[in-house]
């Protein structure tokens, strides 16, 4: 007989018919009802177990942890809270767990103690329930890339470019790091590297991206990205994950729709398919919440705020509109900010950017034509010669969600930025060819991967909603 899920027999209608499932156990209790998940949904599958039928010694081994595969009928259930339940009648144990020793007991744990059992922290209702959602959300991002005719593109993990030009790239290479070939001048001699050439991880898949899209129209990556800096907060990770779509003759306002209608589809889709969970992860905010001060607690709960982003039009903003608002904001004139808005050109700052999302407008902003100063080479500058056609999402509770722009195709313009940067034209000579041949205005954006879990699933630090985080002195798992 084949095994069912327990997703598939918590929807069956009972009618005492044979059952076979496994599973791992979350609780016995009583020696009576075994509590068994096994990852297909959130709700336990209910096991009755008549003790006296079965040995004492099989009984002992039932422990939270251990998986176990369980014969039995499936009959309308007696207890509360569940419609069906199995009556055992054989256990096998694939494997026990020491209730001695097995780290993931039936009680609350702190994230932080879980952070250090990821491997094990899967097994329990908030990350299972945040891994299904961070799944379903990533079916949805490639469902809606494909009924709008995007093609996917599988863009390098190694590159020899800094897309970015932050310069916070990790080192790939196979020299010698204890001896490694000098050139002349006594520098490292990446010629007898690998690939010829110093590499890194990439940072973006944006540059390459840019060339696929100048030939297939529609394209998008949704791959790993790495950065290197030193950022120890509850938004970065040294490996994320970025969704960058890349649309040939788009300009930023195409791109701002795409970005907003794009974001909007993905929130509708868990609300609809994820219902279980985000009413799990709902309950468990309140929860959290109860704990801080009032005027920390978010106003809305979890599911009314997807909907909230989901059928409300994202505010945009020019960054001089933005500046100025900050310039008169309380916290700025009161010297709240630790960075205080005194002139325009600023950067923003995160603090600066969920003022704006959370008590100035209460919705999602794009927040669009920056200084040029503060953004990457690549972006294309306003006739007013000062600032660029660049657009950043900002999300209540995350800040930044999305950094993208209108590209510069003007090639004079491109090169000038570059050499004005220091960026050398061999370096990207293949970045230019595009600008040399049949060029043509096009957009795109990046969305953080693990930011929109975080959005979706409330939950308060990065570090929770990727398997196995990546962050400064941690890569243990
Ligand atoms: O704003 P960023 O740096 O933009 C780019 O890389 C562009 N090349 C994208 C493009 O136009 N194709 O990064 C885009 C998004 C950010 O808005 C943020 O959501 C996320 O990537 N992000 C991070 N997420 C987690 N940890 C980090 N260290 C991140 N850095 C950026
Ligand atoms: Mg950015």
């Amino acid at each position: 007989m084949s095994t069912t899920s327990v997703k598939e027999l918590l929807s069956t209608v009972p009618s005492k018919q044979s059952i076979l499932v496994n599973g791992w156990v979350k609780a016995f209790r009583s020696n009576r009802f075994i509590a068994l998940n096994d990852g297909s949904c959130l709700q336990n599958l209910q096991c009755v177990v008549d003790f006296d039928s079965f040995d004492e010694e099989l009984l002992k081994q039932i422990n939270t942890g251990a998986a176990i595969k369980v014969s039995g009928t499936l009959v309308e259930s007696q207890g509360k809270g569940q419609t069906v339940e199995v009556q055992v009648t054989d256990i096998f144990i694939h494997g026990g767990a020491d209730p001695e020793k097995y780290p993931i007991q039936p009680k609350k744990h702190s994230m932080e103690f879980l952070r250090e059992q990821a491997h094990l922290r899967i097994r329990t209702n908030t990350f299972s329930a945040v891994m299904r959602v961070r799944s379903t959300l990533s079916f949805a991002i490639h469902q809606y890339f494909r009924e709008n005719d995007f093609q996917l593109v599988h863009t390098p993990i190694i590159t020899g470019s800094d897309a970015e030009g932050a310069g916070e790239m990790f080192r790939v290479s196979t020299l010698d790091p204890k001896n490694p070939p000098l050139t002349d001048e006594g520098n490292v001699n990446h010629k007898e590297d690998f690939f010829g050439k110093e590499t890194n991880l990439t940072v973006s898949g944006q540059l390459e991206a840019e060339t696929y899209a100048m030939g297939l129209g529609k394209v998008y990556t949704f791959g790993p990205t790495f950065r290197a800096e030193n950022s120890n907060t509850t938004r970065h990770l040294a490996e994320f994950w970025m969704i960058e779509p890349e649309v040939a003759f788009n300009d930023l306002d195409d791109n701002m729709d795409l970005a907003e209608d794009f974001i909007k589809s993905v929130i509708r889709y868990v609300i609809t398919h994820c219902e279980e969970d985000l009413r799990f992860l709902e309950n468990r905010l309140l929860q959290e919440e109860k704990t801080k001060p009032q005027a920390e607690r978010s106003e809305m709960a979890l599911i009314e705020k997807l909907r909230f982003v989901a059928d409300n039009t994202f505010k945009r903003v020019s960054y001089t509109e933005a500046i100025e608002i900050l310039r008169n904001s309380k916290p700025n004139k009161k010297k709240k900010f630790q960075y205080l808005i005194n002139e325009w050109g600023a950067d923003l700052q995160s603090e600066h950017e969920r003022f704006l999302v959370e008590k100035h407008f209460k919705c999602p902003v794009i927040l669009f034509d920056y200084p040029a100063k503060i953004k990457a080479f690549y972006m294309r500058l306003n006739e007013d010669e000062k600032t660029v056609r660049a657009m950043d999402i900002l999300f209540p509770g995350i800040g930044e969600i999305v950094g993208g722009s209108q590209r510069e195709e003007r090639l004079d313009v491109l090169v000038e930025k570059m050499k004005s940067l220091g960026i050398e034209e061999k370096e990207l000579w293949w970045y230019l060819d595009l600008r040399k041949f049949g060029t043509a205005v096009h957009s795109g954006f990046g969305l953080g991967f693990e930011r929109l879990v975080l959005f979706a699933t409330g939950m308060g630090n990065i570090r929770d909603v990727i398997p196995f985080p990546r962050t400064p002195q941690n890569a243990e798992f």
